[in-house]
């Protein structure tokens, strides 16, 4: 019996102005005792904060709380080891994530690894977890890789620079707080990023060969947002209504992805981000305009309509010809909030791109891209993407 109870666990979104308050309450209610907050240094020094606001909240509701702030970015095996170790010496009981998508990762590794073997990297792949996790919330603080409601838990094996997912259903956090307030002061360049990984996270789930109409609504409605607000969060990252866009269409893109998976962009940006140390979200960027371009033959149709999603005009045109106007599309957003346009700017070395191919076909997102690719057909697109100019 128990093990058809742990089905029956809630997962609440909450999103907007001042829900971060409410986080107290909601530790009370799922009896958290004492949660180890996982986030990284600078979250955790910041005056008033996220994580500041986190524990005021929970000291008001009267809960205990213990701070590990040693999650990296691209989160690796030996954060989630220390992480594991300050848990257990503190009798923590449950864990409140507060970050973006490294901290959410790192929360999920160090639940994984209490419930279900100390190994992660034996657990890559997708619905590999036998146990539930200890109660986990997460605070998220930018609109980006929605780990903060997702099944994905992306993690570095720092020993063989490879990043790899563990996609479970029992990685989904209990409660998520989406509250765009915890956003204004994000630098321009981690808000184009991260709004690029939201961006490329609504259009992965548009093509891919698991979509549904459910999760088509979800993605049309995130890029929307994304073309209305992310050239101006990264503008003026004190602008309320762009950040708010921006969170909405994150939540709308990771509702769609977590149904309808994602692809190759993600495939092949894990591999850049495990060899090279690079940010997730501008590895994705980086690769959109040429996997989607590459992507176009297995169901032009779909990009002919993003095109127009996107904005671009495409009355009396053909479909191929309106589908390329979603490629150039992309790349305007792209070139609009900075993106380096070669993965030469993250220190990509041809002589790699034959064993990330390789690996990229393994990655768990690999399997839902709308046109099957072969190892060469990846290294081609590396290739690609190295020599943008
Ligand atoms: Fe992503």
């Amino acid at each position: 019996m128990k093990e058809n109870f742990d089905f029956l666990m809630p997962s609440v979104n909450f999103f907007g102005k001042g829900v971060i308050k409410k986080i107290g309450d909601r530790a009370k209610m799922l009896n958290m005792k004492k949660p180890l907050i996982v986030t990284g240094k600078t979250l955790s020094h910041m005056e008033n904060g996220p994580v500041a606001q986190t524990t005021d909240s929970l000291k008001a509701a009267g809960v205990d709380y213990v701070i590990f702030d040693g999650s990296e970015p691209n989160p690796k095996v030996r954060n989630i080891q220390a992480a594991k170790k300050v848990y257990l010496d503190n009798n923590c009981d449950s864990i409140i994530t507060v970050g973006g998508g490294s901290a959410h990762d790192c929360g999920k590794g160090l639940g994984i690894i209490l419930t279900n073997g100390d190994d992660i990297t034996k657990l890559a792949g997708i619905e590999t977890l036998e146990n539930p996790l200890p109660p986990l919330m997460a605070v998220n603080t930018t609109a980006g890789t929605a780990s903060e409601l997702t099944r994905h838990c992306v993690i570095t094996n720092e020993k063989t620079k490879l990043k790899f997912v563990v996609v479970s259903w029992r990685n989904i956090p209990l409660v998520s707080f989406n509250d765009p307030m915890l956003e204004l002061d994000i630098p321009k360049g981690l808000t184009a990023a991260t709004g690029m990984d939201t961006f490329v996270q609504s259009i992965e789930p548009y093509v891919s060969t698991n979509r549904n109409e459910l999760t088509d609504g979800q993605c049309i409605e995130a890029i929307k947002l994304v073309e209305e607000s992310l050239r101006e969060a990264v503008a003026n990252g004190h602008n309320v209504e762009a950040r708010t866009k921006m969170v909405e269409a994150e939540m709308l893109g990771g509702m769609a992805f977590n149904n309808a998976d994602l692809g190759y962009v993600h495939a092949m940006a894990h591999q850049l981000g495990g060899q090279y140390d690079a940010p997730h979200g501008v590895c994705c960027a980086m690769l959109l305009p040429i996997v989607e371009k590459y992507n176009i033959p297995a169901c032009p149709e779909r990009f002919a309509e993003l095109a127009k999603i996107m904005g671009e005009n495409t009355d009396g045109l053909s479909v191929r010809d309106a589908a390329d106007l979603s490629i150039k599309a992309m790349r305007q957003m792209c070139d609009d909030v900075n993106i380096p346009r070669s993965i030469k700017a993250i220190g990509a070395k041809p002589e790699d791109f034959e064993m990330m191919a390789e690996n990229a076909l393994k990655d768990g997102n690999a399997f839902s891209n709308p046109r099957k690719g072969t190892k060469e057909d990846i290294v081609k697109l590396f290739q690609e993407a190295y020599d943008q100019k």
